[in-house]
Order: C-alpha cells, then structure tokens, then sequence
C-alpha cells in the first residue's frame, strides 16, 4: 500500500452510558452518546522503526518490535500505552508496512472515570495512523479499535468504541450493532466526577461473578434492564424528559443491586435528584468513576452548585453528532 501522506491527525470523542451498562456486555441493548470532549491524535513518521507514543498524562514509551520501553511516567505507562501501541501494529501489519512513528496523545477526557477515554484513544489512534495509507473507513476503524480495547478489558461490549466512532445519540447490542436515536429535545445533561479512578475489567469481573452466583436475579435484572431501554428509546423520541429521568433513576437502582455503585455515587445521585434532578445514575463501569443526572434548564444552577458545595467537579455536557473526525 502507498504512503499518502507522512503526518496525519485525528480526534474521537468521549461518552456517557444513559441505560444499560454492564448488562450490554450479555446481550443486553445500551442507550449511549458521544459527548463533546474530545482525545486528539497526532502522527509523524520517523525514520527509526520505533514506534514513539507520548501521552499528556505525562506518560511516554518507546515500542521496538513489541518491547516495551518506559521513557517516562509510573507503573501504569504500560497498561495505558500497550492497547494503542497494538492500534498502531496491527494498522501497520494489515497495510504492509514497517515503519517508525511517533504518536501524540492529547486528551480533554479524564482518565478512568467511565467516560471512555481508552476507547476513544483507540479509536483516534487508529484512525490517524490508518490516514497514512488510506481514506479511512469508520466500520474498519472501530472493529480495529475494538480489537485493541480488549487489551484494557477483555470482555469490552464494544459500546465504547461504536459511539466514539459514529457518534450521536445511539441504541447498541453487541450482535446488532448501533441505531440511532432521534431526540425531539436535546437532553440537558451534566456528568459529576465522583473522584475515584475505576478498573473497568475489575468490575467487569465482579459483575461476571455476580450473574455466576445469582442466575435467576441476575437474569430479572437483565429483563428489567431491557425494558427500561426500551421504554427510554420511545421516551427520548417524543422527548419526554420527566420519564427518561424516572427510567435513569430505575436503571441506577439496578447498578447498586450488581454491587457496583460507590457510596459517594449514591451520595450524589440523591443530592441531584433532591435538588430538582429529573434523573440520576452512574454511568460506566462504576466502582467510583462517575454520575450523570439529567436536569432542567431552570434547576441545572441549583444542582450545580450542590455539588459543588460537596466538592465534586461538575462537567456541563452536550451530545456530539460528529463522532471520529480525520483532520
Ligand atoms: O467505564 P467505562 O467507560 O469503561 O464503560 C464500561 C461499560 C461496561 O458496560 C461496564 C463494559 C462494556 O464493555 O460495555
């Protein structure tokens, strides 16, 4: 394949999960949005054969032939950089080519808090190196991306890296792919930083042990949780916000009988909804990470400054409809 160009950049959003974490993993819908805050990719070819990837974490590596050397950063520089460090390999091998290359990461999305930062990485990352050689095809992308996500967990749905890549708001099984979903109002959403990373394959983990051990609940929490997806899809079509709340509200209620809520999560899912929430519940893996609530616009001051008050950050968000862009 040819060289079209020797630099190439890409950036692909975050997300928030409004139904159906964790159940998606077994088949289960999820209801998901890209958001607007965004992981930039940046590539260069070098002449080295080294592949060179830096990360505004503050984290560097240098990869030769799949060894792995730190350059800079803690214990963790390699389970961060190894996933898109295969991002780059694998789009190297399927496109023939040995090349060296440096690869700059800079990000607007908080790591480990269940906004899916690793997957939007992946997604950006592979998209800028695939530009090199190719007019990049988003189906590709994600597949690829999904491939390497799994380094990070291995039972990822693969929820993450679809809304990253097409954006919006979507519905998504893990045998069905993505639809979207049309809103006849924008929903007036902020996401609340509970302030303790999470490990998504953990809780992935505990949640595999939990349906293990508790068959029968496990499949009435996975019915209930289908339905609410269902009912939340025709709510946020005809734009009834008072029942996508209520549904929101039901959906965390099924996350803390999984065990993988956080008693600050719980926290602040009650100070939102006392203080005029119409809606509030963990989104992500859990364990920590973070909340969403879903409020309106004549409270959203209220609720903010609750939570401020408790000394939690407040990120106002909206809905991104580009998904990944190729620069
Ligand atoms: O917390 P995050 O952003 O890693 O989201 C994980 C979502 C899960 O449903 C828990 C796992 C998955 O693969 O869908």
């Amino acid at each position: 394949m040819i060289l079209r160009k020797a630099s190439a950049k890409a950036s692909a959003p975050a997300k928030i999960i409004l139904f159906g974490e964790h159940f998606v993993v077994y088949e289960n819908p999820a209801i998901l949005a890209s958001i607007n805050r965004r992981v930039n990719v940046r590539v260069n070819l070098n002449k080295t054969q080294k592949i060179n990837i830096t990360s505004d974490l503050g984290i560097m590596a240098s990869y030769t032939d799949s060894k792995f050397n730190l350059i800079r950063g803690g214990r963790n520089t390699k389970t961060i950089l190894d996933p898109l460090y295969k991002c780059a390999r694998d789009v190297l091998l399927e496109r023939k080519q040995n090349l060296g290359l440096d690869i700059n990461l800079i990000s607007e999305v908080p790591y480990g808090i269940g906004l899916g930062s690793s997957a939007a990485c992946c997604v950006a990352t592979v998209a800028a190196v695939d530009s090199l050689f190719h007019k990049p095809e988003k189906q590709w992308i994600c597949a690829k991306a999904i491939e390497s996500e799994r380094l990070v967990h291995k039972n990822s749905s693969g929820a993450d890296c679809y809304v990253s890549t097409f954006g919006g708001l979507m519905s998504y099984t893990k045998k069905k792919g993505f639809n979207k979903i049309e809103s006849r109002k924008d929903l007036s959403l902020i996401v609340v930083n509970i302030g303790i990373k999470h490990s998504t394959g953990s809780l992935v983990s505990s949640v595999k042990k939990f349906r293990e051990w508790n068959v029968l609940l496990f499949k009435d929490l996975s019915s209930y949780a289908d339905n609410i997806c269902k009912k939340a899809v025709s709510a946020i079509n005809i734009g009834d916000e008072k029942k996508v709340g209520k549904l929101m509200n039901e959906n965390h209620t099924l996350l803390q009988q999984l065990g993988i809520s956080h008693r600050k999560i719980d926290q602040m899912v009650n100070i939102c909804v006392g203080n005029g929430a119409l809606g509030a519940k963990l989104t992500g893996a859990g364990g920590g990470g973070s909340m969403i609530a879903l409020i309106p616009t004549e409270n959203k001051r209220k609720v903010i400054s609750e939570i401020k008050k408790n000394r939690y950050e407040c990120i106002p968000v909206k809905i991104d409809y580009d998904g990944l862009l190729v620069h």
